[in-house]
C-alpha cells in the first residue's frame, strides 16, 4: 500500500540525503535507532561532490534533493552531509514545512561532550570549512577551545573510490592530518559523513590519545526526538522498508553499502538529476 494512502501520519517515510554515499553512514544510524521507520536515501552521485562548489549551487542541489524526496511523500528530511547543511540548512528549513535536521549542530554537541582537552581538530570539505559553521558553534560553547580546522577535500573522492585501506589514503592522511596531530589535538571532529569510513587510517594518523567525534548517532537520535511521542512516528505494526535512489551508476550504492557497511541494498533507483527538481511528465 501507498504509505499516503494509508492516511497515517507515521506511515511516512524520513528522507535521508547526501551528495553521494556519505550518508549512508547516517542512514545506517537512523535505522538502528528507529527500526520500526520507513526510510527514503538519495544519493546526489552524478554530482559528488558538493565540498568545492559554491554556496549557491549547493543550495540549489540541496533544495532539488528536497524537493524530490517531499514528492515521497517524507515527513522529516535529514541532511546527511555537512557541506549542505553548512550551506543550505537555513534556506531549506525556511522554505519546506517538515521538521529538517542538519548534521553540523548536532556534531558541534558531540564535539563538545567529547572533548578532553582544549585542542579541538576540525575536518571536513572546502565548503564546510571555509563556512566556519563547525568553528563558530564550538567556540561559543568552548569559549578557552583551541580550534584546528583543516579541509581535507582528497577523501571524499578517496572514500567513493572505496580506497580505504589504500596506502595512497594513509599519505594523504598524513598530510591532512599531521599538522593536528603534531599541534596535540585530543578530540577530533568528522566534519563530513564520508570520513567515518576512513576512521581506520585517522585513528592510525592521529595516534590513541585522540578521540574521534562522528555525528551520525547523535543525528539519529535527534530524528527520534523529534518523533518519539509524536503522531508522526511510526505505530510499529508493519513491516519497515528503505528505498535507495541515485542521481547516477545506482549498482555502485548497492555494492558500496554492502562492501563497507555490510548492508544489504536489494535495489537502487535511479533518478535524473533534471527529474529532482521538476517531475517527468507523461504527455
Ligand atoms: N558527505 C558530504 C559532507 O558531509 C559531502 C561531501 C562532498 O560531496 O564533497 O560534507
Amino acid at each position: 500500500m501507498d504509505d499516503r494512502a494509508s492516511g497515517r501520519a507515521g506511515d511516512a517515510p524520513i528522507g535521508i540525503f547526501d551528495s553521494g554515499l556519505g550518508g549512508l553512514t547516517v542512514l545506517k544510524e537512523v535505522r538502528a535507532r528507529l527500526p520500526a521507520e520507513n526510510l527514503i536515501y538519495l544519493g546526489d552521485t552524478a554530482r559528488v561532490p558538493y565540498g568545492p562548489k559554491s554556496p549557491r549551487t549547493i543550495t540549489r542541489f540541496a533544495m532539488e534533493a528536497a524537493l524530490f524526496l517531499l514528492r515521497q511523500g517524507v515527513k522529516l528530511l535529514v541532511v546527511a552531509c555537512n557541506t549542505s547543511s553548512a550551506m543550505a540548512l537555513d534556506t531549506l528549513r525556511a522554505t519546506l514545512r517538515i521538521p529538517v535536521i542538519g548534521v553540523i549542530e548536532p556534531g558541534i554537541r558531540a564535539a563538545v561532550a567529547a572533548a578532553r582537552g582544549e585542542k579541538i581538530g576540525v575536518i571536513g570539505t572546502l565548503g564546510t570549512i571555509s563556512s566556519e559553521v563547525y568553528q563558530r558553534g564550538i567556540a561559543e560553547r568552548m569559549p578557552a577551545a583551541e580550534i584546528h580546522a583543516v579541509a581535507c577535500p582528497l577523501f571524499v573522492p578517496l572514500v567513493e573510490e572505496g580506497w580505504r585501506e589504500h596506502p595512497v589514503t594513509a599519505m594523504v592522511a598524513e598530510e591532512y592530518l599531521g599538522p593536528l596531530r603534531k599541534a596535540g589535538v585530543d578530540t577530533l571532529v568528522l566534519g563530513c559523513t564520508h570520513y567515518p569510513v576512513l576512521e581506520d587510517v585517522i585513528r592510525e594518523t592521529m595516534g590513541s590519545g585522540t578521540r574521534l567525534v562522528d555525528s551520525a548517532q547523535v543525528v539519529a537520535e535527534e530524528v527520534g526526538g523529534v518523533l518519539d511521542g509524536t503522531v508522526l512516528a511510526a505505530a510499529g505494526d508493519t513491516v519497515p522498508w528503505t528505498r535507495f535512489y541515485a542521481t547516477d551508476v545506482p549498482g555502485r550504492m548497492a555494492n558500496w553499502g554492502e562492501r563497507i557497511w555490510g548492508m544489504h541494498i536489494p535495489e537502487v533507483t535511479r533518478v535524473e538529476v533534471d527529474e529532482l527538481a521538476t517531475p517527468k511528465t507523461t504527455s
